[in-house]
């Protein structure tokens, strides 16, 4: 598996589009011309869209690319770079990319916040088009009947502070970063802090705009409950371009608690000791507390360049301090939360603390939710797990020696339970419901910009997740797709596109992969939307 098995897919794959990319122009001025002209003619525009088009000469080039890239390991001379991108202004931009796109026979990607793991919106290995929807980012709030429609290219944040200016006892329960993009999270699944309480994004999306692969602009009646039930978890990029989602706004009360309390293994109460009360407390608790745990290699306090492991615990919980207070001393007597460790916040501010806990000591402002200019540029690697069965206290010992060991690699505990345990499996793509305790990610973040840095995080990735086998769920292991990581599978769309599909699709969708490939079959025969891990079409019975 991991580095050379990637290189190899790609070897094939690129004899796999020489011979059938003749028909295709893969070069970037010859693309332009036959492009614009078929864009401009299908959206019967009177003046040719070169202000939506942007081929790779165009001194905007690089800005609009870059704009967009949110991990460093994507943004190097190196990386395969667009033949075009589509800024579309217009739905009826999107249905004309889609078209032209399809007579120049040529391969797009989609791309509303950017921030997939792999980089997979704006990255290819054959020749390919970037349609980019940031344009796209309308969001009316309407609180009378607690719903919204939002565009793909809008951000959470924009999300978040849109309802927020409307009235400030409703939310949407999504993700702590503020700049992820609708288009991608909420297709993937989408989860935050309110998890516990109202299930994921997709648990409260109502209707959808897609663009199908004819160029048509359909919702959730004229698209049918088949395909609307694949876009809720199941990628969008696999079936069209998402251009909106309906969703539906919950309740949240006018003042919620947040806290963060941490325990390292010098500390009196352990982090062992807290982690394996954690386990018992943070997936059955009341469902209005979301207590995530963080574990991260640090250096010790006690033994001068020792090292240690450091718990973290952030909650969100959507009531008092009192009474959380109460509720943790008699559940969670180990993490000792005192009142003074709490803060009674509004929600819009609870979503500032989380993307950044220093915020509100800083005077942070809703307003900056709106902000799209991420100024850190860092290299990322994620995986993700699921864990059904506690870890046991002896096991723990072992994963945190074997973390100091890794070196930097942390990990990030994110409880089930509630909400999550009463939809059914099937009730969308995302299968990891009941049962699951709670998902893992993997995390490594870093500056350094050296191929050797590149090398050498990668496998700490690779060695803790290896570590870990043992303690996570199996037949099969289980990940999250918007924790998108490319070393479960990768397709290369060629003879065994369909096998190849399997080995990541029932990770990420366990008993749902069935079901969305009979979808993906029926609305998109030809894999036209497509990337290194979308559902593959069933073979047809020769
Ligand atoms: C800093 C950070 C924090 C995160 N926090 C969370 C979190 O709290 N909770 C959580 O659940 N996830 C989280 N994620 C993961 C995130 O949800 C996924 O990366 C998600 O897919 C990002 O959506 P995007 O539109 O920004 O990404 P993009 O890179 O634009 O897209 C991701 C994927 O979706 C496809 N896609 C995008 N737009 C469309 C569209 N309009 N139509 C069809 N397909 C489309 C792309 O082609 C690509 O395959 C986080 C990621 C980062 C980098
Ligand atoms: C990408 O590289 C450019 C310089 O080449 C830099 O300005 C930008 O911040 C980088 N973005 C990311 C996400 O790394
Ligand atoms: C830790 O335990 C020691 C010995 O039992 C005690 O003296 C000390 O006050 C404790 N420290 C904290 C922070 O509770």
């Amino acid at each position: 598996m991991g580095k050379t098995c990637l290189v190899c897919v790609c070897a094939v794959f690129f004899l796999l589009t020489l011979s059938s990319s003749l028909a295709a122009p893969s070069s970037s001025s010859s693309l332009y011309d036959s492009f614009l002209r078929c864009l401009t003619q299908q959206t019967k525009s009177s003046t040719p869209l070169s202000n939506i088009v942007f081929a790779q000469i165009n001194p905007s080039f690089p800005t609009v690319l870059q704009n967009y890239i949110r991990n460093a390991r994507y943004n190097t001379s190196q990386t395969q770079k667009p033949l075009l991108i589509v800024t579309p202004l217009q739905e009826f931009h999107v249905q004309g990319a889609v078209i032209c796109a399809k007579a120049a026979n040529v391969q797009i990607k989609i791309r509303s916040g950017g921030h997939d793991f792999e980089g997979l919106s704006y990255v290819s290995v054959e020749p390919f088009i970037v349609v980019d929807m940031f344009n796209l980012r309308a969001i009316t709030v309407d609180t009378t009947n607690q719903v919204a429609v939002v565009q793909a290219g809008a951000t959470l944040g924009e999300l978040y502070y849109r309802i927020w200016e409307k009235s400030k006892v409703l939310g949407f329960p999504a993700g702590v970063c503020p700049t992820v993009g609708i288009g991608g999270h909420i297709s993937g699944g989408g989860y935050g802090n309110m998890l516990r309480k109202y299930g994921l994004s997709v648990d409260n999306v109502i209707d959808a705009q897609i663009v199908d692969v004819k160029g048509n602009l359909l919702n959730r009646k004229s698209m049918g409950e088949d395909l609307f039930w694949a876009i809720r978890g199941g990628g969008g990029g696999s079936f069209g371009v998402i251009v909106s989602f309906t969703i539906k706004l919950v309740p949240v009360p006018a003042a919620v608690t947040i806290f963060r309390v941490e325990k390292t293994l010098e500390t009196n109460v352990t982090a062992t000791d807290l982690v394996v009360q954690w386990q018992q407390v943070a997936p059955t608790t009341d469902e209005r507390l979301f207590m995530r745990l963080l574990l991260q290699p640090v250096s010790s306090d006690v033994v001068k360049g020792g090292r240690t492991v450091r718990a973290t615990v952030v909650a969100l919980f959507l009531g008092g301090a009192d009474e959380v207070v109460s509720i943790l001393g008699k559940e969670f007597p180990l993490l000792g939360l005192k009142k003074e460790d709490c803060s009674e916040v509004s929600w819009i501010d609870s979503v500032l603390w989380w993307d950044d806990d220093e915020s509100l000591k800083n005077g942070g402002k809703p307003e900056t939710l709106l902000n799209r200019n991420v100024n850190s540029a860092s290299f990322l690697k994620r995986k993700s797990d699921y864990v059904q069965n506690a870890i046991s206290k002896q096991g723990l010992t072992l994963i945190f020696k074997k973390m100091i060991e890794v070196g930097k690699i942390g990990l990030v505990f994110n409880p089930y339970g509630g909400k999550m345990g009463e939809i059914p499996s099937d009730a969308t793509p995302f299968p990891h419901r009941k049962g699951n305790l709670f998902k893992m990610q993997y995390s490594v973040t870093w500056k350094d910009p050296s191929p050797g840095a590149t090398l050498n995080f990668l496998n700490e990735a690779k060695m803790l997740y290896s570590y870990m086998t043992p303690f996570v769920s199996k037949n099969p292991r289980s990940a999250y797709l918007n924790y998108r990581d490319l070393d479960i599978g990768v397709n290369d769309f060629g003879k065994n596109s369909f096998a190849e599909g399997q080995v990541y699709g029932s990770k990420y969708f366990n008993g749902n992969f069935d079901r969305l490939v009979n979808v993906k079959t029926k609305v998109d025969p030809q894999n036209f939307f497509r990337n290194e891990q979308s559902i593959p079409v069933r073979p047809s019975k020769a």
